[in-house]
């Protein structure tokens, strides 16, 4: 593998989710592989999980890692082609980009979304100049569109706990302050799209994810409807797509607690984290016995292990 970009970029996915549980196993047992190989994660916005799992699975195969949070550590990137850059940017994205391409093996990149222009954050043009000019090849570490690092930590979460073949997996909207990107529930519904799951998203009236994303997933303005039955709900918040990064006004009652979770089969609480308590999931929920998001979070570093194994096999 040289892309990890999208569920697109993997064989099997299946496979890619087994293999992460087999490292959860046994985490040292390809430590040569990383040997005198180096991973550099670039970041442009926050990170927690996805920062410290990805160097820990770089850490468990043997690598060394370099991280650059360049949105404050860096000097000011330019990002447009053509630009005359007498303002505030010093460095030219082509430059940058290229450059750390020789001081390392992998580059992960964090880019999100502006939420301003929709066409510039789904043709993920800053994701996309990084893939062009490093030379390296590339794992997102979440882009404008999708964050297939969680999607696949997802996918390992459930396959791992589930106690049926085919489980009932919903992704459910829920309430938040802010305008946040649409790239974790669609990612999450590309992958399970391809995974053995029956797969629902619920939403409010006005949140219709863009449908290149949930081509095969049953979707409904009803959360007791697909609540019903659930084994596994994946609770998130986001942005409408149409009109573009807004949050509409209303739909409070969609946040999880535990009278709705009665009606689920016992279903097991996911969230990608972070999470604002007791306003996109409540107290009861997060410290209730259904809630696995801390293991979830944990999946994150077999996950990433897994994507960067397959790469240091394919350099
Ligand atoms: N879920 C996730 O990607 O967390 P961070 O933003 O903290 O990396």
């Amino acid at each position: 593998m040289k892309l990890f970009t999208s569920v697109h970029d993997v064989t099997d996915i299946n496979a890619l989710a087994a293999e992460a549980l087999q490292l959860k196993q046994n985490p040292y047992a390809h430590q040569h592989l990383g040997k005198n190989k180096t991973l550099g994660l670039v970041f442009l916005n926050p990170s927690l999980r996805t920062r410290m799992s990805t160097q820990k699975a770089a850490l468990n195969l043997g690598m060394n890692v370099m991280v650059l949070n360049i949105d404050k550590e860096g000097w000011a990137l330019e990002l447009q082609d053509g630009a005359i850059m007498n303002g505030g940017t010093v460095e030219h994205v082509r430059e940058a980009a290229a450059v750390m391409g020789q001081y390392v093996d992998i580059i992960g990149v964090r880019s999100f979304p502006g939420l301003k222009d929709r066409e510039e954050d789904y043709s993920e043009a800053i994701f996309n100049k990084f893939v062009q000019y490093c030379g390296v090849p590339v794992v997102s570490l979440e882009s404008a569109t999708r964050h297939p690092l969680q999607s696949l930590a997802d996918l390992v979460t459930i396959q791992e706990l589930k106690k049926t073949a085919r489980p009932k997996v919903v992704l459910a909207w829920a309430p938040h302050i802010k305008a946040l990107p649409q790239a974790v529930p669609n990612s999450f519904a590309e992958w399970m799209c391809k995974a053995d799951v029956d797969f629902t998203i619920a939403h409010p009236e006005g949140y219709e994810l863009n449908t290149d994303f949930t081509d095969g997933a049953t979707i409904t303005h009803n959360l007791d409807e697909a609540l019903t039955g659930a084994d596994f709900i994946y609770v998130k918040n986001w942005s409408a797509y149409e009109p573009y990064g807004k949050v509409l006004p209303g739909n409070e009652d969609w946040m999880l607690n535990n009278d709705k979770l009665k009606i689920t089969n016992d279903a097991r609480v996911m969230h990608c984290l972070p999470v604002r308590r007791n306003l996109e999931l409540s107290d009861e929920i997060l410290d209730g016995p259904n809630s696995v998001v801390i293991h979830e979070a944990g999946n994150r570093v077999w996950a990433a292990q897994a994507v960067l194994k397959q790469m240091l096999e394919a350099i």
